[in-house]
């Protein structure tokens, strides 16, 4: 049983999950736990994290009886995420002769030979595409000839500081992290089927205090982001606005809100109540909405603009794929359908088996079920740091390779 933690900005889950002989993901159990925690997907608050962690994975255990986890997989999140694609190669001695395993652990090594600031590390490499003797798209080198062996990688790194706070906040609760996922990775891998991700997709979760996008291209990610917005703030420009506690302007978001102000039109008036206000006031709802749209398509326009600053954003026929607690706000993808131009937009979720399947298969849940997905589709196989790593570096399991390319097999 693997336990996956996804540490959210309004909430901690915990899943459960296994991988039943026919190799399909079982959800076997799930919780989450409200926490005030992480801010923009980052953990500011050591011990409410650790708080909540517990309980989730205490009320995981309790569904699933099973004995306490000693380890557990955790996401890093925030926009101190970031991502780049790099280059390596290796020449093959003696000249001609067949790739071996080890070439492709020494070429994925020499790509991840980036100068970084010293304050931040790499959280994982993963060869998108190798080239032998100048041939491109070879996903699987292993057997064939050549003299010259090249990897375009896809390396995200990130603050040494907010993955170490996460490795602290899993270590309070009373557990040890066997692996850091990046969120984009995460909730990539949570939604997008491998076909959407071989065709190019982008996946873009929508969550409480941030907004991830992994874009895939020939079947790999090859752009990864954390935006510092979510649907928090749409509950906090309408809790400052319309003078209401946060509680309220959650309830009048999710019970009334809409994306696209003008769906609203003719839906009548609701009652809001402010603060301090004995009597509750009422709004017409495209009102509420015309706030809630304000937000919602600046943040649509920020992740336009990050999908075309990929630079693949002509190349996504499989669309862009819409997860995360936030877009379950009603009209979000047609809002995100007007603004993404000529690209695709539709709703995704998890699609995993399993008796906790009802509970992990909603939107925001992809981070989870996305780090499970992401352990059984991917081939993955630990190689050293590329810069000389402390400890808890080399503790941090995150530094792993993924071989597509299923090296080794
Ligand atoms: N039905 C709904 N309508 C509108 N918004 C919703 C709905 N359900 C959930 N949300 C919003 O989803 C957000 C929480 O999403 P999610 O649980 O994915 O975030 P998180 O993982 O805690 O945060 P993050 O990923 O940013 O760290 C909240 O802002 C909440 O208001
Ligand atoms: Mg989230």
């Amino acid at each position: 049983m693997t336990y996956l933690l996804d540490l959210g900005s309004t909430k901690v889950s915990c899943l459960a999950a296994t991988v039943s002989e026919a190799g399909d993901v079982l959800a076997c159990a799930a919780a989450s736990v409200p926490c005030r925690g992480l801010s923009r997907g980052v953990i500011q608050n050591l011990d409410a994290t650790a708080d909540a962690i517990r309980e989730a994975i205490a009320r995981v255990r309790a569904i699933a009886s099973q004995d306490a986890p000693t380890e557990v997989v955790v996401n890093v999140s925030g926009s101190h995420v970031e991502s780049m694609n790099a280059q390596g190669f290796v020449p093959i001695y003696p000249s001609g002769r067949t790739i071996a395993r080890e070439d492709l652990l020494h070429v994925v090594n020499h790509s991840r030979q980036i100068v970084s600031e010293p304050d931040r590390t790499q959280i994982l490499a993963m060869p998108r595409e190798y080239r032998v003797d100048g041939v491109r798209g070879v996903t699987n080198p292993l057997g064939f000839s050549g003299t010259r062996l090249e990897v375009i990688t896809h390396i995200l790194t990130g603050s040494m500081a907010h993955i170490q706070n996460v490795e602290n906040a899993v270590q309070m609760a009373g557990y040890k992290v066997a692996q850091v996922i990046a969120q984009p990775i995460a909730s990539g891998y949570g939604v997008a089927t491998q076909s959407d991700r071989e065709l190019g997709c982008a996946v873009v979760d929508i969550g409480g205090g941030s907004t991830s996008i992994c874009v895939f291209q020939g079947g790999a990610p090859a752009y990864s982001v954390v935006l510092p917005v979510g649907g928090s703030h749409v509950t906090s420009d309408l809790s400052k606005l319309l003078k209401t506690a946060p509680d309220e302007a959650e309830r009048l978001k999710t019970e009334y809100g809409y994306a696209i102000a003008r769906e609203a039109e003719s839906l009548g008036s609701v009652e809001v109540h402010q603060i301090g206000q004995q009597v509750p006031r009422h709004l017409e709802r495209r009102v509420l909405c015309e706030i809630i749209e304000s937000r919602m398509k600046e943040l649509a326009i920020m992740v336009r603009q990050e999908i075309e600053s990929s630079g693949l954003h002509g190349l996504l026929p499989g669309g862009v794929i819409l997860t995360g607690g936030g877009s379950e706000l009603n009209c979000t993808s047609d809002l995100f359908d007007l603004t993404m131009k000529h690209m695709l937009v539709r709703s995704g979720r998890p699609r995993l088996k399993g008796p906790a399947s009802n509970t992990a298969n909603r939107p925001e849940w992809a981070g989870a079920a996305g780090m499970m997905n992401y352990l059984t589709d991917a081939q993955i196989d630990p190689i050293e740091p590329a810069q000389d790593g402390s400890n808890w570096k080399r503790k941090l399991m995150g530094l792993k390779s993924m071989f597509t390319a299923k090296a080794g097999a």
